[in-house]
């Protein structure tokens, strides 16, 4: 009796008996993939027709599919059967797989490949964000940023261990800090002895680093501060989760370059003696991947030009960044 505007994944219900609606979800699903999964890490959601952006919050249980043991689990491997909390960027209307295996079941595909890592049953949703409001607050980013007199900017520095991150961040920081910019690096080294102490270096929990730290730069940055992170941040899709938490105004990565060669000769902690020795198992480089950033804002050589030159560049960008307020 009326005109209707649907679009692909839009569902139409009886008013009487309408299907829920959630973005957060208990779900059991079977890993299809080589390339483990992990909690943290995103993945495109295919419902039916809708999609959206997902990860899984916690892997709360994997399956010994002999004896139906519920076993804790980190990661999931091939044909591994969990029992997970997937989180969607937005809201979809769905049933239970048990009503209704259409609008219950899902696919997870990988970002990059597009490869179905994962198929899987929603169970029910879970209310969580539902209860949870943003307090409205009376001073704001730009009322901050005006107290300042800049804009609050993140710079995501980026490379292996020993590239010269810290380095580069600290001098930028003199400097910007001289201009009287307020500033604050997030650095590997501090967040490991604090927010980040409760993780090692398996690529699970250097997943949850960097989302910790992105969600501590997305804070600063609404505190108008000038935020240089400086962590390893070795694959790139947690660096593109972190890019997606921000306004690209608001965001640049920046790859801080050096060969293998270069970093282990600088070796300033002695790390990858030790890396070789056998004695620092996933050292970055040796026996755990750095995947090296496709489109980075800016590249910093730190091979063929000075840290002084580096650090003029890495300035001149911020300043570039931060002005127009
Ligand atoms: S990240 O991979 O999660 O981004 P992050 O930058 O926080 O790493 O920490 C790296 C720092 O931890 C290095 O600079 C080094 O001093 C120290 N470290 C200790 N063990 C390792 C390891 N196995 N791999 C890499 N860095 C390590």
């Amino acid at each position: 009796d009326r005109e209707i505007d649907l679009s692909r994944g839009d569902v139409i219900t009886s008013a009487e008996a309408p299907c829920e609606v959630a973005e957060q979800f208990e779900a059991e699903l079977v890993w299809m993939d080589n390339e483990q999964g992990f909690a943290g890490r995103q993945y495109h959601f295919q419902l039916a027709t809708s999609r959206a952006n997902a990860s899984i919050s916690t892997i709360k249980s994997k399956y010994n599919i002999n004896t139906f043991e519920a076993l804790s689990a980190k990661s999931l491997g091939l044909n591994d059967i969990a029992t997970v909390t997937l989180s969607l960027d937005h809201a979809i209307a769905f049933e239970a797989y048990e009503t209704n295996k259409t609008l219950g079941s899902f696919v997870l595909i990988d970002r990059y490949t597009n490869a179905t890592v994962a198929a899987g049953m929603l169970k029910f949703s879970l209310r969580r964000a539902s209860n949870i409001h943003r307090q409205a607050e009376s001073v704001n980013r730009a009322g901050r940023e005006r107290l300042a007199g800049h804009k609050g900017h993140v710079v995501w520095l980026t490379g292996l261990s020993g590239s010269g991150k810290s380095t580069i961040a600290n001098r930028a920081t003199e400097a910007l800090h001289q201009r009287g910019i307020r500033t604050y690096i997030l650095d590997g080294d501090n967040i490991r002895h604090g927010l980040s102490k409760d993780l090692g270096f398996t690529d699970a929990d250097r997943i949850e680093n960097i989302r910790r730290i992105g969600e501590v730069a997305k804070l600063m940055l609404d505190a108008g501060i000038v935020v240089i992170t400086a962590f390893i941040s070795p694959f790139r899709a947690e660096r593109d989760l972190v890019r997606r938490l921000f306004d690209p105004r608001d965001f640049d990565e920046v790859f801080v370059s050096a060969s293998l060669e270069a970093a282990e000769a600088r070796d300033p902690k002695g790390l990858y003696k030790k890396a070789r020795a056998g004695e620092l198992p996933n050292f970055t480089g040796i026996d755990s991947d750095y995947e090296v950033p496709g489109a980075p804002e800016l590249l910093l050589d730190t091979e063929n030009q000075s840290v002084s030159e580096n650090t003029a560049r890495l300035v001149d960008m911020i300043q570039h960044r931060i002005d127009s307020i």
